[in-house]
Parts: structure tokens; C-alpha cells; sequence
């Protein structure tokens, strides 16, 4: 399964995803968490010397991902859980990396509320989520078609305005870029 997942986004990974992947992940420094890893697409990108220890939480947590073995020493710790209640206590975290999950947590802002609380004040968010476009003919495509994807898909919407969701959590807003046609959107947030 985790070897389709990889084969099916490997345009997108190709295309786009691969270089804001490099660009952000090497961001990552000291306590890290990764919510929704899936495959472990964004290990290969951190710089391991500066991060000193990982938890990684997945809603599901495969063998594939937890043989990864690229990280020079650096500590993993692997959670099952669900985003919407992190099992960690306030404040731990320099830096949470979430890259196209908050597309299909039933709750974001809920989500990124309980983010903001695990991260210490000043820590980084780091994401990239496919979001509704802004070009207003597209996003109304995006609107139209998101009921159809979301059953198909099991759970991903197409039309969700994460930008705006992070600001609302309270973050402030860093660096952000929109690629792919508006549908993509990167970048880093602070706690404040
Ligand atoms: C599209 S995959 C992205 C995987 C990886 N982050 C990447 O960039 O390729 C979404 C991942 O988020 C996880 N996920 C979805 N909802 C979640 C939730 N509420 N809590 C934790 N993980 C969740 C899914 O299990 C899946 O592994």
C-alpha cells in the first residue's frame, strides 16, 4: 500500500513537491514532530545534525516507514494517534512539520489548535497542503467536485483554505508560496 501511495503521487512529487520539500525540511531544528508521515516522504530532506530527536504520529503507522534508517543516530519515536489530540504535553516542540494532511482531518482547526499547543512559543510550523485555488472559476470547479473526491478519496477535500486555518490557529504567517496553479500552497508559521 505504502509503495502504491508513492507510485501515485510520484507526478506531483516530481512536478513540485520534491523541491519545496528540500527547501522547507532542512527548516527543522531541535525537539521535531511530524504529524501524518504516511511513507516517511520528507525524511530523505531534514538536515538529521539539527534535529535532536523525532516523534512521528500517523493516524496509522506502517513497517515500511519505521525500518527508515537515514538518520544518522537521531532518535525516533513513532505514535499512532490522531492530530486532533496529540498525546504530548504543552510546549514540547521547536518544530511540527504537517505537508498534505490537514486536506482530510475532520477537524483542522481543532487540529491546528492542538498543534499550536504542543509547539513552545517562537516554534515553527512547517507545511505544504493542497488547498482551494484562488482564481475564483477554478476554486468553484474545486467546490463542485469536492463531494465526489472526498468519497472517492477517503476523506481528502479539494476546496479547504488552510492558509487562513493556520492564521486562525494562531500562527503568524512567514514565508508562504502558491504553486501548482494556486492549488498548492507551502511555507513556515511562528506560535505567537
Ligand atoms: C496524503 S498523506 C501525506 C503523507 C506525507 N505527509 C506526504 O507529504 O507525502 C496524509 C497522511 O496524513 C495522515 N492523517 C490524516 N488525518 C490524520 C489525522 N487526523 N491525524 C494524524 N494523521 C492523519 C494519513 O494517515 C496519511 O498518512
Amino acid at each position: 500500500m505504502d509503495k502504491l501511495f508513492d507510485l501515485f503521487m510520484y507526478p506531483l512529487e516530481a512536478a513540485a513537491l520534491r523541491k519545496r520539500r528540500r527547501s522547507l525540511m532542512r527548516k527543522a531544528q531541535g525537539r521535531t514532530l511530524e504529524i501524518g508521515a504516511g511513507t516517511g516522504a520528507n525524511f530523505a530532506y531534514y538536515r538529521w545534525d539539527r534535529i535532536n530527536e523525532i516523534d512521528v504520529l500517523d493516524l496509522s503507522v506502517g513497517q515500511a516507514v519505521r525500518s527508515y534508517d537515514g538518520a544518522n543516530g537521531t532518535p525516533f519515536h513513532w505514535h499512532e494517534g490522531d492530530v486532533e489530540r496529540l498525546p504530548f504535553a504543552s510546549g514540547v516542540f521547536d518544530t511540527v512539520v504537517s505537508t498534505l494532511v490537514f486536506c482530510s482531518v475532520h477537524d483542522p482547526a481543532r487540529g491546528l489548535s492542538e498543534v499550536r499547543r504542543v509547539l513552545n512559543t517562537g516554534g515553527t510550523l512547517i507545511f505544504i497542503e493542497h488547498v482551494r485555488p484562488h482564481r475564483q472559476g477554478f476554486a468553484r470547479v474545486t467546490d463542485a467536485l469536492n463531494p465526489l473526491w472526498h468519497t472517492l478519496s477517503g476523506e481528502c477535500n479539494i476546496n479547504r483554505d488552510t492558509l487562513r486555518a493556520i492564521e486562525k490557529a494562531g500562527f503568524v504567517l512567514r514565508r508562504t508560496r502558491r504553486s501548482t496553479g494556486g492549488l498548492l500552497i507551502d511555507g513556515t508559521a511562528t506560535r505567537v
